[in-house]
């Protein structure tokens, strides 16, 4: 017996289905390939995608009622959700005074080390309530949905006192049960607040009264290691007692400076590094040993207006699993849309579009460890999906401040469609 399908996706110019890495990220030339089907069928039931391949493939395999809801993806991109595996999502207030003083000469770490920056958020968001917090959040995930993102990883970081922190943590909970997009929660060792002397006293409150209180409301545990915030030392410490609780690794690495993040990543075996613009040689290959995804926030560095970037195509060469995050937060990456990422990473990273596309779906997944549910099109995975409004996979990173979302579906329902006039003129 044939099961039925409740939506079915046809006639796709190009069906991305990025096939076959569920256990293993894409490397070197496997991020390349994007198994395109030309002509493509999805057909889904419930949640989950039951079959995939051409009209006549899928048709073999599932039957088609009168119940189907059918999508005609004729000279449209269907792919997979983006996952944006790196976001700061939870935070109050807005940081535009700060963009101007950069804009006037200030670093970002002139402004962070004067108390403002990353301490300007906190403050805003210890003054939050939870229902500003979650107001505010479902915003900003809406924006996300639009523009294709179906999971993210969501950070908190901007609390730093043992409530604080758990009130971001609940709010992330709560956006799970509120929004379709997937949260995975990270607790962020962000930077030492204020009523600390010193940030080894801080550094030891973490290690010894934070963490335990945060067990079981974050599934990762990442640092911000960079020159005056946290060092190498003092991100093992946390990272390594983090590992003991259960909690996986994930760090913010050489962003801004070569610390030798990439080389502490590989050698506790984290589950993804992020930024990278400063890794060294030898970082390079630690990572593509270990298996660590760089999760490469090419939108950070634009925003700061860096000279530096990091060296995805060496990375790339020599091994080392790719993906790309927006990073969005307040200060350093505001943006919510995958889209402009990718579109950067082409251009900065030199990555090519087949690349980005990749390292924005299945290799996202592998650096949330999702990868056995979502990030590829493949039978039994969970239905996320996008039809995208451009008839080529190319065309993606190359319409660029644009939103080339026609459909958004999330778990098998269609959460977005977004009407075109020649649409319109069909209704
Ligand atoms: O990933 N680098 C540290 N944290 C964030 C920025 C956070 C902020 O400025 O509020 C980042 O870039
Ligand atoms: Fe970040």
């Amino acid at each position: 017996m044939k099961t039925f399908a409740d939506l079915i996706i046809t006639g796709a110019n190009e069906l991305l289905t990025l096939a076959g890495h569920s256990s293993e990220p894409k490397t070197g030339k496997q991020m390349k390939n994007l198994d395109i089907i030309e002509k493509g069928a999805v057909a889904v039931s419930k949640d989950i995608i039951i079959a995939c391949g051409t009209w006549e493939e899928v048709t073999d395999e599932v039957s088609i009622s009168s119940n189907t809801l059918e999508i005609d993806a004729t000279n449209k991109v269907v792919m997979p959700g983006f996952i944006d595996c790196h976001t700061h999502l939870v935070f109050a207030g807005s940081r535009e005074e700060e963009f101007e003083q950069r804009l006037m000469g200030a670093s970002y770490l002139d402004i962070l080390r004067s108390g403002g920056g990353i301490l300007n958020t906190v403050r805003a968001t210890r003054a939050a309530s939870k229902d500003e917090l979650i107001n505010k959040s479902l915003g900003h995930l809406d924006t996300m949905l639009g523009f294709g993102t179906t999971t993210i990883e969501a950070k908190s970081g901007y609390g730093l006192t043992i409530e604080d922190e758990l009130k971001q943590l609940q709010v992330i909970k709560e956006l799970n049960c509120q929004h379709p997009i997937d949260l995975i929660p990270t607790f962020l060792v962000h930077t030492t607040p204020p009523e600390f002397n010193t940030t080894g006293e801080y550094i030891d409150f973490v290690i010894n009264k934070m963490l335990v209180n945060i067990q079981g409301m974050a599934e990762n545990c990442d640092i911000f290691c960079e020159h005056d915030v946290f060092d190498l030392a003092q991100s093992e410490g946390v990272l390594t007692a983090a590992q003991k609780l259960g909690f996986k690794s994930h760090i913010h690495a050489d962003q801004l400076s070569d610390m030798g993040g990439a080389q502490l990543a590989a050698r506790l075996n984290a589950t993804s590094a992020s930024h990278l613009d400063y890794i060294s040689s030898t970082g390079i290959d630690a990572m593509a040993k270990s298996g660590t995804i760089a999760v490469l926030i090419p939108g950070a560095s634009f925003f700061l207006d860096s000279d530096t970037y990091p060296p995805a195509t060496d990375m790339i060469s020599r091994g080392v699993a790719v993906a790309l995050a927006t990073d969005f937060n307040p200060g350093s990456c505001p943006t919510e849309s995958m889209q402009i990422i990718l579109t950067l990473a082409c251009i900065k990273l030199k990555m090519s579009p087949a690349e980005v596309i990749n390292a924005a779906t299945i290799n996202a997944a592998h650096a949330i460890n999702r990868a056995g549910t979502i990030g590829s099109l493949e039978v039994g995975k969970q239905a996320d999906i996008l039809v995208l409004d451009v008839p080529n996979y190319q065309s993606i990173p190359y319409h660029f401040g644009v939103n080339t979302v026609g459909t958004v579906i999330k778990k098998g329902k269609i959460k977005v469609t977004v009407m075109k006039n020649n649409d319109k003129e069909n209704v």
